[in-house]
C-alpha cells in the first residue's frame, strides 16, 4: 500500500501507484461550485439527483462529506419532491424511481431523512408495482430490474419493507428469477441478455428481500469473475472492453455472494489507479479518458469494496456507507466484519 500522506496536489505524484485523495475531493467539490455559472453540469441537468448522490457518496468514501453545503443540498433535494411523493432528477422534471432512491440516499447521508414524509414516498414506490411483480420506473411504464432494485432499496432504507406483504415479495422474487439466464447472470427483463449492471440490481434486490437462496453462488461467481480482462479491468458483458464502473457492478455482486476473492483484486486496483486523472483529479471509464463523477464514484467504490487504502467502507447492497446504514439500524447480514 502506498503512502498518500504527502501532498496530492503535486503533479509529480505517480497516479498509477497512489490514490489521489485530495485531487478527487477537489474534483467533486468543484463540480458543485460550478453550479452558479453552469446549471447543466454533472452529466446532464435532468440526472442531477443521481449526480448529487454520486458526488456526495464519493466524498463520504474519502471522509470529506463536510466539504459540501449541507443545508443547500437538503433544500434542493426537498424542492424536487412532487405531490405524489416521488422525486425528480431536477426541479422542473418529472418524478422517477431512480431519482427517488437517490434523494433518500442523499438525505440519509446528510442526517435529514426525518425532513421527509416517508409514508408518502413509500406510497409512490408501491404504486409502481405491477401484477407480475415488476416495477415501472415512472408513470410512463418502462419495466427494468433497475426499478425493482430502486423500489426495494428505497422501502428498506426507510424501514418500510414490511409494507410489501408476502404475496408482493413472492412476486418480486419470481420476477427477478425470470430475468435470470442460462449463464446465471441477469438481464433487465425476462429473456434479455445478462449484464453485470442488471446483475448487481438483481443480487442487491434479492439480498434486501432475503432471497439470496435463489442464487447459485458458484455459477454466478464464475460468470462474474469471467468479466475480468487481462488488463485487470472488468467488463459488463462478454466481448466488451473494460470500464471502471464495473468495479462496482461486478465487485458488489461478488461481495454479496462472498466470491470477491475469485478475481485478482490487485490487478483491478491497478487498473482503477491508471484511470485516475493526474491533473484534475476524478476517475475516467478507461485510462487516459476524461473523468466524470459517475466513474469517480464507482472507481472509489471499487477501492472501498476491496479494502484498499484508508477509505470509508461502502455496503455492496445499498451502495451507502456502512456507518450510515448502521446509524439507521439497517441489518447487513452479508457483512462478515460486523
Ligand atoms: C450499467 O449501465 C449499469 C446498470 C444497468 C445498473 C444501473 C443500476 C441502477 C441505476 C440502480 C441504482 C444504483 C445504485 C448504485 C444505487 P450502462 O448503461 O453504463 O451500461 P453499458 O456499459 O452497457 O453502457
Ligand atoms: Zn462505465
Amino acid at each position: 500500500m502506498s503512502d498518500n500522506s504527502n501532498s496530492n496536489n503535486n503533479n509529480s505524484i505517480d497516479h498509477t501507484k497512489n490514490v489521489l485523495v485530495e485531487k478527487h475531493i477537489s474534483y467533486v467539490v468543484n463540480l458543485d461550485n460550478k453550479k452558479e455559472e453552469d446549471f447543466e453540469y454533472w452529466v446532464t441537468e435532468h440526472l442531477r439527483m443521481n449526480g448529487m448522490y454520486w458526488g456526495l457518496t464519493s466524498l463520504y468514501i474519502l471522509k470529506a462529506l463536510d466539504k459540501m453545503d449541507r443545508d443547500v443540498i437538503i433544500n434542493w433535494v426537498l424542492s424536487c419532491q412532487k405531490s405524489n411523493g416521488g422525486f425528480s432528477g431536477n426541479v422542473s422534471h418529472d418524478e422517477h424511481l431512480l431519482s427517488t432512491l437517490s434523494a433518500v440516499q442523499i438525505l440519509m447521508q446528510l442526517d435529514a431523512l426525518d425532513r421527509l414524509d416517508q409514508d408518502l414516498v413509500a406510497k409512490y414506490v408501491l404504486s409502481l408495482q405491477q401484477e407480475d411483480g415488476s416495477f415501472f420506473g415512472d408513470k410512463w411504464g418502462e419495466v427494468d430490474t433497475r426499478f425493482t432494485y430502486c423500489a426495494v432499496s428505497c422501502l428498506s432504507l426507510m424501514g418500510k419493507l414490511d409494507l410489501l406483504d408476502n404475496n408482493r415479495i413472492e412476486k418480486i422474487a419470481d420476477f427477478i428469477n425470470r430475468c435470470k439466464n442460462f449463464d446465471a447472470g441477469y438481464g433487465c427483463i425476462p429473456g434479455a441478455e445478462s449484464h453485470a449492471g442488471q446483475t448487481f440490481t438483481c443480487v442487491g434486490a434479492l439480498a434486501i428481500i432475503n432471497r439470496l437462496d435463489l442464487i447459485d453462488r458458484d455459477q454466478l461467481g464464475w460468470w462474474l469473475c469471467e468479466r475480468q480482462l487481462p488488463n485487470g479491468g472488468l467488463n459488463g458483458r462478454p466481448e466488451k472492453t473494460s470500464d471502471v464502473c464495473y468495479s462496482w457492478w461486478v465487485v458488489s455482486a461478488l461481495s454479496v455472494i462472498d466470491r470477491l476473492h475469485w478475481i485478482d483484486n490487485e490487478k483491478l486496483r491497478n487498473y482503477i489507479l491508471k484511470c485516475q486523472d493526474n491533473e484534475t483529479g476524478g476517475i475516467a471509464d478507461k485510462p487516459g479518458n476524461v473523468p466524470d463523477v459517475f466513474h469517480t464514484f464507482f472507481g472509489l467504490c471499487g477501492f472501498s469494496l476491496m479494502s484498499y487504502f484508508d477509505m470509508e467502507e461502502i455496503d455492496p447492497t445499498y451502495a451507502l456507507g456502512t456507518k450510515t446504514l448502521l446509524k439507521y439500524n439497517i441489518k447487513l447480514p452479508w457483512n462478515k466484519k460486523l
